[in-house]
């Protein structure tokens, strides 16, 4: 390979893990004739919730299924009068994913702005946005750093359960406890970019066990046992391959993320000199999961909009991205349904005007990452 061809070698912003032996875990399974929800599901809930400390684990197919799986259970558990609409106090700057669950599970999303430093729910906010029919508040681990759990939970006087999207969070913690063993119930995506895949699939947490064994018969079309409907449930079930892929790439969570963490600071040291970003307000590194590493264009300072330097980035091999572009109430879907608007939510559509994100997985090289942080200096001088 020439030195040319070298260099242009894109510098990818996700590396699904793999290696041997999840290759033979899933030619094992596939042979074995046990394809859904079997003894590698059960297997992957045991590690998750010995790695997270928390009692109970549900596999599901998705992180969107686990949200579902959340709320859903919460709505049935909270048991509004008939004619009640329920609310889901949830964040704006998010993937559409955190609105749609509640959405789907018969709920309206009610919006509470996000700080500005850290990009997370701001719990002063969702104070204000609290009424007689929030079930719950789901706020999000934006970018694999836990939202403000406890100052959360406040803002719901400790009686609105949290139902928190950590679907980026894996590996993070909260003041010394892994996120999963915080909130009420935790609900995780393991999307095949995510710090822990499953190509796709996604598990809830709780340490409750009546929201435990509410949530296994969601997930498998309310069945309380076989054929035996109990409530209202879906298709929601993890198959055996995502499980056997999920169960090794737990065993080298810890290192990856580490990596993650590593490179996130490397590079946020190097860049700290250019006076037109910012970046996402970090208080304690090692309790980040650092899933997406956010920095944010001062485009005056600039001279340049955000969309170009992704785009100039990308010319030179460097996959930068724009995770979100469009706050949630601003997509086509919620300002039509809801009549959402601009200007409801400022601190969000700013965040999204400004924040883009530069490549941190762990399988970056040195040199990718030198390359990269070469290319901003020289895109941004
Ligand atoms: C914040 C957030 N919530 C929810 C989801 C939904 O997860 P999944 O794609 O596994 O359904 C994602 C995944 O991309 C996400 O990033």
């Amino acid at each position: 390979m020439s030195l040319t061809q070298r260099e242009t070698k894109p510098v990818k912003i996700a590396k699904p893990f793999n290696n041997e032996s999840i290759e033979k875990a899933v030619i094992s399974v596939l042979r074995s004739g046990m394809l859904v929800q079997g003894q590698f599901v059960k297997q992957f809930e045991t590690n998750l919730s010995e790695y997270i400390g928390c009692r109970y684990v549900i596999a599901v197919n998705s992180g969107t299924a686990a949200l579902q799986t959340g709320i859903a259970t919460i709505k049935k558990f909270r048991g509004l009068p008939k004619n009640a609409v329920p609310e889901v106090v949830t964040t704006p700057l998010s993937f559409a994913a955190t609105a749609n669950a509640a959405v789907g599970s018969g709920c309206l999303p009610v919006f509470a702005d996000v700080d500005e430093e850290t990009f997370n729910i701001d719990p002063e906010k969702v104070k204000e946005k609290i009424g007689p029919n929030t079930i719950a508040i789901e706020p999000v681990d934006v970018y694999g750093l836990p939202a403000d759990l406890d100052s959360i939970r406040i803002a719901g006087k400790d009686k609105i359960p949290i139902v928190e999207d950590a679907a980026e969070a894996i590996g993070a913690s909260y003041k010394g406890k892994k996120i999963g063993n915080v909130a009420k119930i935790s609900c995780f995506s393991t999307y095949a970019t995510k710090n822990l895949h499953t190509c796709e699939g996604g598990f809830v947490t709780t340490n409750d066990e009546a929201l435990a064994s509410e949530m296994r018969m969601v997930r498998n079309q309310g069945q309380a046992s076989r054929y035996n409907q109990a409530t209202l449930g879906f298709n929601f079930r993890m198959q055996e391959i995502n499980a056997v892929i999920g169960l090794e790439q737990l065993k080298v969570l810890d290192e990856l993320n580490a990596k993650r963490m590593k490179n996130a600071l490397v590079i946020k040291e190097s860049l700290s000199s250019l006076e037109c970003l910012g970046f996402q307000e970090v208080h304690n590194p090692k309790e980040h999961a650092w899933y997406l590493f956010s920095l944010t264009l001062d485009e005056r300072k600039a001279g340049m909009p955000r969309d170009k330097l992704v785009q100039r980035l990308k010319e030179q091999g460097i996959e930068a991205d724009i995770a979100w572009p469009t706050p949630i109430h601003l997509q086509p879907y919620y300002r039509e349904k809801f009549g959402f608007k601009e200007g409801d939510f400022p601190v969000s559509e700013k965040i999204c005007k400004m924040v883009f994100q530069i490549p941190i997985q762990p399988f970056l090289t040195d040199d990718e990452i030198q390359r990269m942080i070469s290319a901003m200096k020289s895109i941004l001088v």
